[in-house]
């Protein structure tokens, strides 16, 4: 720990209240707000709210087909299990059956068709948590619900084939493709597949509803989005939006997975209390949550690329086809982003990308840190490693000679000019610090002497978009409250999951009133005190809020610096605030007694704050405009040992250069790049979810989904943030920093993929490899490579063919 953080640490702990006044609140590594309640315990989440007496416990009944018409419903045996006091189907809704965040299209509680297996059917609201649970179960008997079969489709692929989509197809081209992959001296074309990937937050969906008087309505909710979980309770019990607070302190991860979906939990828990008039908490088991909820979209990918000798890329072509369930919740956006996000670091001249959101009879699938970028830019690194390696050219050479200029090939497919590039210069800094070159080489010299353990190298670099593609969410507020003694109170739109945004936000207010981080407390995310607030989501948190908190805080200081100058002498746009005081005209006072003055002169001590981002704008016909307000960069290099035998592996080094602008917080910034690569990571190796033939996802507990463990984070893990300032003003001129760095684990996939092809070096094209890339998909893509090396030997292919295809 540095002075810095030892003296913030002993100050948290209450010991010297004012250790810490001599900390630059913002720009320094102070630990997160909650980080000795997350580690002693003490931290209140959502079921951690002492329980009113009272209060009701609701589980829910689910489908058991992936697509059924509900031929008959008897709740009679739920009705009399032990200790149940309610049964609630869709018929007792009494406004809208539906919690989709854009269309109409997601029931809270199917009706009379269930359209994928794990469907919440009815509710059993009990005495306890665990009576309702065994109630719930009854789902499974015939006696309860009776259904008649329909035909489920259940792949990416059957979708695409009946062409059912839930939203039409995005389409958007610059240039001849066509022609100028038909004239490029070097083509190839090629399908990819990616997983999808379960955002397994520690802190499951959650909500605890607790009705007030005169059809009010106050609910807890483990929720990235407490607007929008308060505007849908109130349209599903047909009141008004002032009749429901939704209140969330924090919660334990949400990763995407909590932007729509914790609605279906928080309506529940709101009809259930409705109906009963008592407080009712619906916690979902792990396996519940797995089996309702959405993930990332898994896709499938078709793509053709003509490209010159240096494997310059003259013209591509790409569609994705991302699964995105039974409904549309956020699909439309997260396939956007994709659209967006398949350039990542190249220009591309020539370009036809098309995005498909199939329909099938599964979850939901959702918001998951990056949104769809992650879908869109990896089949382009896939890409450019195939194009190097048909060219027998080192990746790192192809990514270089793609990469956006500076002022010359800078334009977006989208027609965004990329105006902030850093791309070379940290891509420079990173191949130093890594001696990429060399352990390349050595990684070679290393293969040649080893027949069955073979390393494997890779760099990637990632480009960004910032904002929310749909332009009007980019809005927050913020309110500032300074009582008597001086202290500061914040609360702002913005969501607590563990990424350190209320950190920030009161680093951002300490810093602007000159206090130390002690004096400034923020509060619940509460649906009362800042109206209509987007989502905590697409990383821009601590922009949107932080700019709002300080548009809030400087209202304040600009009256107190009024009263300062009258007080002090001097001008008042010249008044400092720092280290607890005010100073003007040679003269200081210490901040809370100036505050105390303007009390007493009735100066007004609390201000609210808004911010909207400007320049974004975006035309959803033509898929053109700046739908982003800058972009973040970082670029990685992995190195990994694949054993060939039992396609086991192992990350031996990794080298991450991050850019977060001029960071607010190094140390929350560092955590968030060391825990969004290791989570790129689990999606792109270990992380496999699996439906069987019926529809069942039988990957619903960490018994068989794997996610990354402590022990998977590799020995030598250099994680730097690269020395910038946003272009852009924004807070501090930092970068948003919470979904980008998840894209930086591509290196790992692609060393894996390097290590895989040094096993059968005599072929040419890339191995292949798909996603994850769990040891039965590393021994499919070795046996792949050996039966096409074998081949080859008996029939040697035309040297100047370079068309290859690959399942
Ligand atoms: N970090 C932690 N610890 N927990 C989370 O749930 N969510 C990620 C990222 N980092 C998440 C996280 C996602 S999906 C987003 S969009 C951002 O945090 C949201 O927070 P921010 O906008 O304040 O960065
Ligand atoms: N990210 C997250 N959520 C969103 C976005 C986005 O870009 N657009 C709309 N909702
Ligand atoms: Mo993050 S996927 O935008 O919640």
């Amino acid at each position: 720990m540095n002075k810095q953080t030892d003296a913030f640490m002993g100050n948290l702990r209450g010991s010297t209240p004012d250790a810490a006044a001599d900390v630059a609140a913002i720009g320094t590594p102070l630990p997160h707000e909650s980080a000795t309640l997350h580690v002693s315990g003490e931290a209140i989440y959502t079921d951690d709210i002492p329980e009113l007496a009272g209060t009701l416990h609701a589980a829910l009944g689910l489908s058991r087909h992936a697509h059924a018409r509900i031929a008959s419903l008897d709740l009679t045996a739920v009705r009399n299990a032990p200790g149940v006091v309610a049964v609630l189907t869709a018929a007792d809704i009494p406004g809208e059956n539906n919690c989709g965040p854009v269309l109409h299209d997601d029931p809270i509680l199917a009706d009379g068709a269930v359209l994928y297996l794990g469907q919440p059917v009815f509710a059993v609201v009990a005495e306890t948590h665990e009576h309702a649970r065994r109630a719930a179960s009854l789902a499974k008997s015939d006696e309860v619900v009776r259904y008649e079969p329909l035909e489920p489709v259940l792949t990416v692929a059957a979708a695409k084939a009946n062409k059912q989509y839930v939203l039409p197809p995005l389409h958007l081209t610059r240039g001849t493709p066509a022609s100028k992959i038909a004239s490029a001296p070097h083509r190839l074309q090629r399908t990819f597949e990616v997983g999808g990937q379960e955002q397994f937050y520690l802190e499951g969906q959650i909500a605890y509803a607790l009705p007030k008087e005169m059809d009010g309505m106050l609910v807890h909710s483990s929720t990235q989005h407490p607007s929008e979980m308060q505007q849908v309770v109130a349209h599903m019990l047909g009141w008004p939006t002032h009749n429901v607070v939704c209140e969330c302190r924090r919660m334990g991860g949400g990763f995407g997975g909590k932007e729509s979906q914790s609605a279906l939990f928080a309506c529940v828990a709101a009809l259930a209390a409705q109906q009963l008039h008592r407080p009712v908490k619906l916690r979902a088991d792990r396996d519940d949550d797995f089996l309702i909820t959405g993930k990332r979209h898994d896709a499938l990918y078709q793509y053709e690329a003509g490209f010159d000798e240096a494997g310059r890329i003259l013209g591509a072509r790409v569609e994705i086809a991302l699964r995105a369930g039974y409904s549309a919740d956020l699909s439309g956006a997260v396939a956007t982003r994709a659209v967006c996000h398949f350039d990542n670091a190249y220009y591309l001249s020539d370009v036809d990308i098309v995005a498909l959101a199939c329909k099938t009879n599964t979850q939901s699938n959702t918001a998951f840190r990056g949104f769809g970028g992650p879908q869109g830019a990896l089949v382009m690194e896939v890409m450019i490693d195939d194009i190097a390696r048909e060219l027998g050219l080192d990746p790192l050479d192809v990514r270089l000679a793609n990469y956006y200029g500076i002022g010359e090939r800078d334009v977006t497919p989208y027609g965004q000019r990329v105006e902030d590039n850093i791309l070379a210069p940290l891509t420079e800094e990173l191949l130093a610090s890594s001696d990429y070159r060399a352990r390349r080489a050595a990684r070679a010299a290393f293969n040649a002497k080893s027949p069955v353990l073979k390393r494997g190298i890779a760099i990637t670099p990632v480009k960004f978009g910032i904002s929310f593609n749909v332009p009007f969410l980019n809005q927050a507020g913020a309110l500032v409250h300074v009582y008597k003694d001086g202290s500061v109170l914040v609360n702002h739109g913005g969501t607590e999951m563990g990424q350190g945004l209320n950190t920030k936000v009161a680093q951002v207010v300490a810093g602007e009133l000159g206090l130390a981080l002690s004096r400034v407390r923020v509060t619940a995310a509460d649906t009362s005190k800042v109206a209509n607030t987007s989502a905590t989501a697409a990383s821009t948190g601590s922009d949107l809020n932080g700019k709002a908190a300080e548009a809030a805080a400087r209202t304040i200081r600009e009256r107190l610096a009024a009263l300062a100058a009258k007080t002090l002498g001097g001008n008042a746009e010249d008044v400092r605030f720092e280290h607890g005081s005010v100073i003007s005209n040679g003269g200081a006072m210490p901040f809370a007694q100036l505050v105390n003055a303007a009390y007493l002169a009735r100066i007004q001590l609390w201000s609210d704050g808004f911010y909207a981002t400007p320049k974004v704008h975006w035309d959803a016909k033509t898929l053109t405009g700046h739908p982003f307000y800058y972009f973040a960069y970082g670029a990685a290099v992995s190195e990994v040992v694949v054993d060939t035998l039992t396609g086991e592996w192992k990350l031996v080094r990794a080298d991450v250069l991050h850019d977060a602008g001029q960071s607010i917080n190094p140390a929350i910034d560092l955590g968030q790049v060391e825990g969004g690569f290791i989570q790129g990571m689990g999606w792109l190796t270990t992380e496999e979810l699996w439906w069987n033939r019926d529809g069942r996802l039988m990957t619903h507990a960490p018994s068989t989904y794997k996610i990354p463990a402590v022990s998977d984070t590799p020995a030598a893990f250099n994680v730097r943030l690269y020395r910038n300032e946003n272009a852009e003003p924004t807070v501090f001129r930092s970068k948003a920093v919470g979904e980008p760095p998840l894209l930086l684990p591509f290196s790992v996939f692609l060393a894996i993929r390097d290590a895989i092809a040094a096993a059968a070096p005599e072929v040419k094209s890339a191995p292949p490899l798909r996603a994850p890339a769990t040891p039965e998909a590393i021994l499919d893509a070795l046996e792949a490579r050996e039966t096409q090396r074998d081949a080859n030997a008996a029939s040697p292919a035309p040297s100047n063919s370079t068309t290859a295809t690959a399942a």
